[in-house]
């Protein structure tokens, strides 16, 4: 089993979307996903309803989905760490105990080449158009970790 860990702040935007667009790309019997945020102000909650539309509208449910913190035995359960910007990177490693918990730990947009961005913006103050953009970004972003990680 490889265990894949998506972590953004709210845990309610772009890593429900990336949880869900990596975990449809993987075979279940072989790989776990999952997703965490570093803050806690939607601990239990469901992702925001515009990542639920958003997935929907691609034929992805992630209503099921239920918001939680990201914590230190995360380093112990999840073998890639991926965030979604640099402030998740930072929250993350401050959290880290060694060398070998760092080096789980990476932007998910590191090695895409098809986008500029390095960082996945934060739509929450955004718009429906935002959360479509954040989608085929973590869309992109996640078929090639999945080509990768299925090598
Ligand atoms: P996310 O977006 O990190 O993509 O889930 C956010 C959601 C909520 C907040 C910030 C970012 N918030 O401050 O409540």
């Amino acid at each position: 089993m490889t265990r894949i860990l998506m972590v953004c702040l709210g845990n309610i935007c772009r890593s429900p979307l990336a949880h869900g667009i990596l975990e449809s790309k993987l075979p279940a019997d072989k790989f776990i996903v999952d997703s965490a945020g570093t803050g806690d102000y939607h601990i239990g909650k469901a992702p925001d309803h515009r990542s639920i539309a958003t997935a929907k509208a691609k034929g992805l449910d992630i209503s099921n989905q239920k918001c939680r913190q990201f914590d230190v035995s995360d380093f112990d359960n999840f073998d890639i760490i991926y965030v979604m910007d640099q402030s998740n990177y930072e929250d993350v490693v401050k959290l880290a105990r060694d060398k070998e918990d760092i080096a789980k730990v990476k932007l998910i947009l590191q090695n895409s080449q098809s986008s500029t961005l390095k960082e996945v913006p934060d739509p929450y103050w955004g718009n429906a158009q935002d959360f479509e953009e954040v989608y085929n970004l973590l869309d992109d972003a996640c078929e090639k970790i999945a080509i990768h990680l299925n090598r």
